[in-house]
């Protein structure tokens, strides 16, 4: 099941938020790329200036294609809001980075003034249970290993399905899967990044509202 529709229908709420001259965080995904088709929509529609900064290389070429103005972080002096979906939602805390682009929607999410999570029912949980993904600088990665299994035994390399080994981020790091369930989320989201080697991980705690999806419409969690 893909939830196009409720997913849309998540997209469609965010994107009420959006005004001329803003700079929006785009995230990565395939809620995040329904978001990013209406909005291109919208700008062309009413011919609005908005300047867009991408979470992953797969969102700056899916932008590009559809028209959108697109920045690095390093060139804009603010970024007004950011939309991106989830892999599991909480009413506290989020579980990202299935498509392996946690460090930069977490760099942009956390910059943005506004951040605002689009998801469709079947992410929404009662715990914050599930993948926990960790980014890794390869030098480090058997260290990184090791320090996890503290937390759980079930750790595994992200591997690529048309390459051999593992999969490289858009910032040459390794990715480590580890399944658990995290209790105390903002303790774990600091403390994950405290392992040396570690440069970031998928739990996010910071936003500033989740809109649901579903296939009649949308609600704020
Ligand atoms: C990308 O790394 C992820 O954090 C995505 O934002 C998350 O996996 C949600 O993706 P979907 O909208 O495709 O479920």
């Amino acid at each position: 099941m893909s939830y196009k529709l409720e997913k849309i229908n998540a997209a469609r709420a965010a994107l009420e938020f959006i005004k001329s001259g803003m700079v929006v965080g785009l995230g990565s995904g395939s809620t995040a790329k329904e978001f990013i088709e209406l909005l291109a929509e919208r700008i062309k529609k009413e011919n609005l200036h908005i300047v867009g900064v991408p979470t992953s290389f797969d969102t700056r070429i899916f932008a590009h294609k559809l028209g959108i103005r697109i920045a690095e972080p390093d060139e804009v002096k603010r970024i007004d809001i950011a939309v991106d979906g989830a892999d599991v939602a909480t009413k506290t805390a989020l579980l990202k980075g299935g498509g392996g682009a946690l460090l930069r929607e977490k760099v942009i999410a956390y910059a943005a003034k506004r951040f605002i999570v689009i998801a469709d029912e079947t992410k929404i949980k009662q715990q914050l249970q599930g993948k926990v993904v960790v980014e890794t600088v390869p030098f480090a990665h058997q260290n990184v290993i090791q320090a996890l299994h503290r937390y759980t035994k079930k750790v595994d390399y992200r591997s690529a399905d048309v390459k051999l080994g593992p999969i490289i981020t858009d910032n040459g790091n390794f990715l480590l899967d580890a399944e658990m369930l995290v209790s105390d989320p903002k303790k774990m989201e600091v403390e994950l990044n405290t392992i040396p080697g570690v440069v970031e991980n998928g739990i996010f705690t910071k936003f500033d509202r989740i809109i649901v999806g579903s296939k009649e419409g949308s609600r704020v969690l």
